[in-house]
């Protein structure tokens, strides 16, 4: 793979921007032999790989590195990469701008010193999530600073945060958005050892298929959350409709829990960025701007109910379970836990206690340090509690004696955001068991 051309004999690929993709990407591409360039223009990041830790948690990430590092090489140089390799995926954030824009400035900066400093063939792919018709835009920056030939190809990430490695190796298909047959033939090799379904389509439309499956999962998950709210008006159970409707092969179970909304770093502003392509081509998504609507919603809806409760009963004591936007990772970006602390923060009567298994320290971050403590373990975050709410469906809650939890609160109501806990079995414990949209 190495000889695609005469200089860039060292390595098949380099990565621009050492993130979360970056890194899966560069160790994935490592464990099936290639030889890897990883850059990002963070020191501390590349320091730290380079000292044998890692800057993230995703779990087994440590171990797959450990086992393939002979294979990579981290750096910050930015002109190595891109002179060693025939290949240079970019994989830089493409956070949301201040007016809900996909803000460009990172993926523009990277594009740029590959157009500076390439000097023969290359396949420059595109792995960040982006606009559609940006593949166009860098042929043409590209040409503003080299004339000789190279390769544009559009090929999106669809990984998840806590099971990355998994969905990197084993994927439910790979994308790859190319126009000319030589980087065609070389992204189907590439990825020869991965047995998946391989879709070779134009680069605007594999722009779009990113855009289009994150926002899809969106409204999948507002419609269930709707549904539960209805369950709760009638008295129904939405675990029950979901799976009632799951069992319809057109539908499918996944992506059918309710719970208090989705977060992280990607759906938020990716549907968010969904509707700003239909702004910049004048069409108004209105399914899009609805999933947001009722998403932001349900956040708001589960603060009134804790509140509602609260002053019911005349407490102000709130353990919080789980703090990450999603089990098995420890990003909090975008995560319901924050932007529901944050609201109750506001009364500054309440007193919160929070735990999660391994974002603590990234949550300290992002809230403010008033009327709350974080907990060593979920038992201590509901100690002397009124009210226990669980945000975050960490598998360790399941496995909670919630006798001995029962045994420290002062007054016993739970609501469970994510519809983790069994209500038979909480309620038979004299708890007062609130769910989402559950009998
Ligand atoms: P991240 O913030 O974790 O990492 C981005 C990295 O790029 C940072 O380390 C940053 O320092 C580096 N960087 C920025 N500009 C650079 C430059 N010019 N040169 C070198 N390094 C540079 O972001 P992420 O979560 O890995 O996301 C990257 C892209 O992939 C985004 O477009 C995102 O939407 C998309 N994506 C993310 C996920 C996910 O689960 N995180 C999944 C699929 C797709
Ligand atoms: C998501 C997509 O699932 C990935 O395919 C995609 O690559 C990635 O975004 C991205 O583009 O960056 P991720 O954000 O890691 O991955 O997490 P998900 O498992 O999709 O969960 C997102 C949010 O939805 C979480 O807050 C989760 O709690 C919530 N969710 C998920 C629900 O509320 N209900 C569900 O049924 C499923």
């Amino acid at each position: 793979m190495s000889g695609i051309n005469k200089k860039a004999k060292k390595r098949d690929i380099a990565i621009i921007g050492t993130g979360y993709v970056g890194l899966i990407t560069g160790v994935c591409f490592a464990s099936l032999g290639h030889n890897i360039i990883c850059v990002d223009k963070d020191k501390n990041k590349i320091a730290l790989l380079n000292n044998g830790q890692i800057p993230i948690y995703e779990p087994g990430l440590d171990k797959i590195l450990k086992k393939h590092r002979k294979n990579i090489l981290f750096t910050t140089d930015s002109k190595k990469a891109i002179e060693e390799s025939g290949i240079i995926f970019i994989a830089v954030n493409t956070p949301t701008g201040k007016r809900g824009e996909i803000d460009m400035k990172y993926f523009k900066a990277a594009i740029r010193e590959i157009a500076t400093q390439i000097e023969e063939y290359k396949i420059i792919v595109n792995k960040s999530t982006v606009p559609v018709g940006t593949g166009e835009w860098v042929q043409k920056e590209i040409k503003k600073y080299y004339q000789g030939n190279f390769s544009v190809v559009s090929n999106p990430e669809f990984l998840r945060e806590g099971s990355a490695l998994k969905d990197f190796l084993k994927p439910d298909r790979i994308i790859i958005g190319a126009e000319d047959n030589k980087s065609k033939k070389i992204m189907l090799e590439i990825y020869s050892k991965i047995e998946a379904p391989l879709l070779v389509v134009d680069i605007k439309s594999a722009e779009l298929i990113k855009y289009a499956a994150n926002a899809f999962l969106a409204t999948k998950i507002s419609f269930i959350n709707e549904i539960a709210n209805l369950c709760e008006k009638i008295n129904g159970d939405v675990v029950k409709v979901a799976e009632g409707i799951g069992l319809d092969k057109r539908i499918g179970p996944k992506f059918l829990n309710a719970g208090i909304g989705y977060g992280g770093s990607c759906f938020p502003k990716d549907v968010r960025g969904l509707d700003s392509i239909g702004k910049e081509y004048k069409y108004n998504f209105n399914i899009i701007k609805a999933v947001m609507l009722v998403n932001q919603k349900q956040q708001e809806r589960f603060v009134r109910k804790i509140k509602k409760i609260l002053n019911k009963i005349k407490g102000n004591r709130i353990g919080v379970w789980g703090l990450s936007f999603k089990p098995n990772t420890d990003d909090v970006r975008k995560s319901p836990a924050i932007a529901i602390i944050k609201e109750l923060q506001k009364n500054i009567n309440y007193k919160i206690q929070a735990y999660d298994p391994i974002a603590i320290e990234n949550a300290k971050k992002e809230i403010p340090f008033k009327n709350i403590k974080y907990s060593k373990n979920a038992y201590e975050a509901a100690k002397n509690a009124d009210i226990l709410i669980l945000i975050t469906d960490w598998s360790e809650f399941s496995k909670i004696n919630m006798q001995r939890v029962k045994k420290s609160m002062r007054q016993y109501y739970i609501l469970d955001g994510r519809n983790q806990l069994n209500p038979e079995n909480i309620k038979k414990l004299g708890f007062y068991y609130e769910g989402i949209g559950r009998k």
